[in-house]
């Protein structure tokens, strides 16, 4: 299995996790980091603003570990056409400057993109 299967198989393994009791839109999410993967899925809270994607549940699991290089991402979700929203592509922005972001459904990868191509001037403090 290549990196990116690899990537699908392990977010379809958590596809069912996902908490959207409020929303319904389930998203599940898988990170390359060092030959390791990290999932995540988004978990909503019944204040709403506390709700957590699932692009940053997986990160977030990958810095714990104490990884801090994502090395490709996949989003998952029913339609397979969901792109991650802005403040995750900030998040990935704090891991590494450009690296592959598939976008896929149950069955199948969709759509691949990179980092750079969909933040393109990403926040920096210089
Ligand atoms: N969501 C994600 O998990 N990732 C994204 O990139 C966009 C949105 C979640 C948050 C919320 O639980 C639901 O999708 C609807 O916005």
């Amino acid at each position: 299995m290549n990196d990116r299967e690899r990537l699908f198989e392990a977010a379809k393994g958590v596809w069912g996790k996902s908490y959207a009791p409020y929303s319904k839109f389930h998203v599940a999410a898988a990170v390359l980091s060092d030959g390791e993967i990290f999932t995540g899925v988004n978990v909503e809270n019944i204040s709403y603003g506390l709700t957590i994607c699932a692009e940053r549940t997986a990160i977030f699991s990958m810095a714990t570990r104490g990884l801090r290089k994502i090395d490709a991402i996949l989003v998952m979700t029913k339609t397979g056409k969901t792109p991650p929203c802005g403040a995750c592509r900030q998040v990935m922005a704090e891991f590494g400057d450009d690296f592959p972001v598939y976008m896929a459904s149950p069955e199948g990868i969709k759509s691949t993109t990179t980092l750079k191509e969909i933040l393109p001037d990403a926040f920096v403090d210089f």
